[in-house]
C-alpha cells in the first residue's frame, strides 16, 4: 500500500509487516521519517517527527526564515552537497560553471499501479508492485532526480532507485550517483557485512557503528568477494529469531559502495550504489542516468526473518520465472577431477561412473577449446580442441546423452588471452591503455564489453555453440578483476563510464542469450563467489558459491551467504580430501551434508572411488533426490552462528511445517561435551513429528588402532585386512528415530543421541568426531 496524506505531507508505504514513512519537510526537502514494524495508516504522524525546536550550534542555517532548520541534522531521503549537509552526499555533480552546489526539493509525485521497467539493468521482477515516484528538482541547475519506491507487500521489501535527468541546456558531470539514502536515528546499531577473499567468501563480520564513516566497497570491477553488496544493520541484541535488523541488497554486479555514517548527533546514514570512486558520467541535456535498484527490508524477528524476505525476493522476483521452484539436477563437474588434463576417453569414463552414482548432468569445465592445456592461452577461441576431443562437442554430448545424462559446458566469454587467435585479430577489443603494458590476472585480459561490436561477436560465437550442440547447462566463469582501465570507445571526458558501460554491455549479452536459449540452465561463477549478487542472479538462476569445497570452510561460507541469498541459488559440490584449498580431511558424509543445503554436485575423480565411497555417494544422491524440493526450496533457518561457535545447525522446512530437514555440524570434538538440545521454534506446536536420522556411515579410519574397542573381532589397524575392510564395508553409525510432540520441539527442543564423551562407543552414542555432522528428517505424523 502507498498512501499520501496531504495534511501532514506524508508518504506511507506499507508491506505485510513493515511501514516506510517519508515527509515533505517545510523546506520542501524530502525527509526520512520511519522505517520499521508496521504502524497504522491513520497513526499520529507528528509523533514520529524528530526536529530541532531551536537553532543548533555551529550549523549552517538553510534559510533564515527558520533558524532551527539545518540540513546537517535532518533525516533525508536524498542528500547532495553545498547547502549545509556535511555528511556523505548520495549524489554529487560538477556543474557547467565548475560549481558543485545542488539543492533538490520536492516538486511532485505520482503513484503507479505497476512497477516501471528500465531496460538494460537487472531489476526486481514485480510488474504488479505499486510504485511511488517522487520528483525532486534543483531549480537553479535544472536537474531532476526521480526517486522510485516499489512495494513488495508479501516479501516485506521496498525497492529503491534514483533516476537523474538533465533538464538544462548544459552538460553536467555526475561524480556520484548512488541509488539510495536513508537516515535513521541510532539505537545502538551495528553494521554486519559479508567480507572475505577468494576461497573465503562472505564471512560474517559485525562492527559497532562509531562516529565517522564506514565504507565497504569494490573497486575491482566486480561486486567481489572482498565485500558483498549486501549489508545488515542490527542491534547488539538481535539474534537469529529475535530483535530488530535492516537489510540492504544492491541489484548490481560491478564496483559498488555501501556507506554507513554516524554523525555527532548519532544519526545513522545508509547509502548504496555504484562506486563513486573512479566514476564520472557526463550527462547531456535531456539525457537520464538510471541507477541500479536496492532492495530494503526490516525484521523485528531477527536475522532469519530478514534472510527469508531476501530468499523470497530472489525466488519470486529476481531469478527468471521459469526457474521458480524448478528442481535443479545433481551434477558432476570434471574440474577438480582432471583440471586441464583430459581427453574424450577419460571424460567418458568419468561420465559412466557418474551415471552409475545417480548423477543427472555432466559438466565439462575449462580446457575443451583452442589449444588450452593450462591457463596461459586460448580464452577467446571458442572452438573445440580436436586433440583432446577428436569427435567434437556434439558427439561427446551425444555419448553423454546416450548414457542418460544431460551435458553442460564451461565458458569464460568476457576474457581473452594474449595467446589466442581472437587477440591476434582484435587486440583493440581488450581493456588496456595504449601506453601501458597491461597487467594480467590469471594470464588474461578483459574484453571491452562497453563496445557493441564485442557484445555482438560474443553473442554470435556463443549462440553458435549453444545451437550446434545439445547443451543443457552453461557455467559462465569470470576469473580476473579489472585493471588498466581505458577504452578507445570513450573520449577523455567519458573514461569514467567504462565499468558501468561494461556492465550494460554484459547485461545486454546475458539478456539476449538467456532469452534465446531458455532451455539452458546458466550458472554464474567468478573464481567461485567473486560476483555473487542479485544482478547476476537476474540472468542466471544459480551461482558457484566458492572454489573452496572443504566442508568446514563451506559451512562458514554458506552460512554467511544464506544471510542474503537462498540456498536455491547456491552451487555446492562434494570434492576429494585432503581439500585442495586448505589441505584438510573431512568426512565424506559431512561434505555431502553441508552441500545438501543448496544445489548438489560432485567434483572429484570418481573413477578412483573405493567401493565404500561409491556406496556412500549413491546413498547420498538418492537421499538428496528424495528430499530435493525441500533441500533446494524449503524455508531456511540458521539456528546459530558458526562464526561464533564450535557448532552450526540449520533447518529447511516446508511452507506447511509438515516436513523439515535439520543439519547439525560440529567443528572439533571436545572432551566431555555438553548435552545437545536443538530448539526448533519454527515447527508447529500442534503437530506430532517423527524424526529420523539419515543413515550415515563412517570409515574405519576414524578409529584406527582404537577399533579393537568398537568391533568384536581383533584387527591390526596397519594390516591388510583393516585396509580391505575400510575401503569396502559400510559401518553404520548410531540409529536415531524418535516421535516427538511439536510443543516439545518448539519449547524445549530435539534431543539427539548423546555425543561421544570419551568413555566408549556403542549404538547409543553419537560419534561425531572432528567435522562430524548429521541430517535428521522431521515429518508430521498422524497419531
Ligand atoms: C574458476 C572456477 O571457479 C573453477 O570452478 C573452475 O571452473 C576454473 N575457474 C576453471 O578455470
Amino acid at each position: 500500500m502507498i498512501k499520501y496524506i496531504e495534511t501532514n505531507k506524508i508518504f506511507h508505504l506499507q508491506t505485510k509487516n513493515n511501514s516506510y514513512i517519508m515527509i515533505i519537510l517545510p523546506s520542501n526537502h524530502l525527509g526520512s521519517l520511519y522505517f520499521g514494524s508496521k504502524v497504522d495508516e491513520n497513526t499520529d504522524y507528528e509523533n514520529l517527527v524528530l526536529s530541532n525546536k531551536i537553532e543548533v550550534g555551529s550549523q549552517v542555517i538553510y534559510d533564515s526564515i527558520d533558524k532551527s532548520f539545518n540540513l546537517n541534522t535532518s533525516f533525508l531521503e536524498l542528500s547532495t552537497f553545498g547547502k549545509g549537509d556535511f555528511r556523505e552526499p548520495m549524489c554529487h555533480f560538477r556543474l557547467n560553471d565548475g560549481s558543485r552546489i545542488t539543492d533538490f526539493k520536492y516538486k511532485s509525485h505520482k503513484v503507479l499501479a505497476r512497477k516501471p521497467s528500465f531496460k538494460g539493468l537487472p531489476e526486481v521482477r514485480a510488474e504488479n508492485a505499486e510504485t511511488l515516484v517522487i520528483t525532486m528538482f534543483d531549480e537553479v541547475n535544472k536537474l531532476t532526480i526521480n526517486l522510485y519506491y516499489s512495494v513488495l507487500i508479501d516479501e516485506d521489501i521496498i525497492v529503491r532507485r534514483a533516476v537523474i535527468i538533465n533538464d538544462s541546456t548544459n552538460e553536467v558531470m555526475i561524480e556520484k550517483a548512488l541509488s539510495m539514502n536513508l537516515d535513521i536515528n541510532n539505537k545502538d546499531y551495528c553494521l554486519t557485512t559479508f567480507d572475505g577473499a577468494w576461497i573465503k567468501e562472505r564471512q560474517l563480520n559485525t562492527q559497532t557503528i562509531n562516529p565517522g564513516i564506514i565504507k565497504i566497497d569494490s573497486k575491482k570491477g566486480v561486486s567481489s568477494s572482498d565485500h558483498n553488496p549486501f549489508i545488515i544493520l542490527n542491534t547488539t541484541k538481535t539474534t537469529e529469531e529475535t530483535g530488530d535488523c535492516y537489510g540492504f541488497s544492491l541489484v548490481y554486479s560491478g564496483s559498488f559502495e555501501a556507506v554507513v555514517e554516524r554523525n555527532p548527533f548519532s544519526m545513522i546514514r545508509v547509502q548504496m550504489g555504484i562506486n563513486s570512486f573512479d566514476f564520472f558520467w557526463q550527462l547531456n541535456p535531456n539525457e537520464e542516468f538510471i541507477t541500479p535498484e536496492v532492495c530494503l527490508t526490516f525484521s523485528n524477528q531477527g536475522y532469519n526473518k530478514l534472510s527469508q524476505s531476501f530468499h523470497n525476493l530472489i525466488n519470486k522476483h529476481i531469478i527468471k520465472p521459469d526457474y521458480l521452484e524448478k528442481e535443479r539436477p545433481v551434477l558432476f563437474n570434471n574440474w577438480e577431477a582432471t583440471m586441464f588434463d583430459f581427453n574424450q576417453r577419460k571424460l567418458l569414463k568419468l561420465a559412466k561412473k557418474a551415471k552409475n552414482l545417480g548423477i543427472e548432468l555432466f559438466v565439462l569445465d575449462d580446457g575443451w577449446f583452442g589449444k588450452r592445456n593450462d591457463d596461459n592461452s586460448s580464452l577467446g577461441d571458442w572452438f573445440v580442441n580436436k586433440k583432446k576431443l577428436p569427435l567434437g562437442i556434439n558427439k561427446l554430448a551425444q555419448k553423454i546423452n546416450n548414457l542418460g545424462m544431460d551435458f553442460g559446458i564451461w565458458v569464460e566469454p568476457e576474457m581473452v588471452n594474449q595467446d589466442s587467435l581472437l587477440y591476434q585479430e582484435h587486440p583493440d577489443w581488450a581493456i588496456k591503455h595504449p601506453s601501458f603494458n597491461p597487467s594480467l590476472g590469471r594470464n588474461q585480459l578483459i574484453l571491452d564489453l562497453s563496445k557493441q561490436e564485442v557484445v555482438d561477436y560474443l553473442y554470435d560465437v556463443l549462440a553458435k555453440l549453444f545451437r550446434e550442440n545439445n547443451i543443457k547447462y552453461c557455467k559462465w566463469d569470470m576469473n580476473r578483476n579489472f585493471s588498466d582501465l581505458y577504452s578507445s570507445g570513450f573520449d577523455a571526458k567519458n573514461q569514467g563510464k567504462l565499468i558501468h558501460c561494461y556492465y550494460l554491455g554484459l547485461y545486454k549479452l546475458l539478456e539476449r542469450l538467456t532469452n534465446d536459449f531458455p532451455n539452458i540452465l546458466f550458472e554464474s561463477c567468478a573464481s567461485g563467489g567473486n560476483r555473487f549478487d542479485l544482478g547476476m542472479l537476474y540472468y542466471m538462476p544459480q551461482i558457484w558459491t566458492s572454489d573452496n569445497t572443504d566442508a568446514h570452510s563451506r559451512y562458514l561460507i554458506q552460512s554467511g551467504t544464506y544471510f542474503g541469498y537462498s540456498q536455491s541459488v547456491m552451487g555446492n559440490h562434494v570434492s576429494d580430501i585432503p581439500s585442495a584449498q586448505v589441505i584438510r580431511k573431512t568426512p565424506l558424509e559431512t561434505r555431502f551434508n553441508i552441500s545438501a543445503f543448496g544445489l548438489l554436485g560432485y567434483e572429484l575423480d570418481i573413477t578412483h572411488l573405493t567401493p565404500y565411497e561409491t556406496k556412500v555417494i549413491k546413498k547420498q544422491i538418492s537421499y538428496y533426490k528424495a528430499n530435493r524440493k525441500l533441500l533446494q526450496f524449503g524455508k531456511l533457518y540458521q539456528l546459530n552462528n558458526p562464526f561464533k561457535s564450535n557448532n552450526f545447525e540449520l533447518i529447511v522446512m516446508s511452507e506447511d511445517k509438515s516436513k523439515a530437514i535439520l543439519g547439525t555440524f560440529q567443528t572439533l570434538q571436545e572432551p566431555s561435551m555438553a548435552y545437545d538440545v536443538y530448539k526448533l521454534p519454527m515447527l508447529d506446536k500442534n503437530k506430532t513429528y517423527k524424526i529420523t536420522k539419515r543413515e550415515q556411515y563412517f570409515n574405519l579410519d576414524m578409529f584406527g588402532h582404537l577399533i579393537k574397542h568398537a568391533l568384536p573381532i581383533k584387527l591390526n589397524s596397519k594390516g591388510l585386512l583393516f585396509h580391505l575392510l575400510k575401503n569396502r564395508y559400510l559401518f553404520k553409525n548410531e540409529e536415531d528415530t524418535q516421535i516427538v510432540k511439536g510443543d516439545v520441539l518448539v519449547n524445549n527442543g530435539f534431543i539427539p543421541k548423546q555425543r561421544f564423551i570419551g568413555t566408549g562407543y556403542n549404538e547409543n552414542i553419537r560419534l561425531m568426531g572432528d567435522f562430524g555432522s548429521r541430517l535428521y528428517l522431521i515429518e508430521e505424523i498422524e497419531l
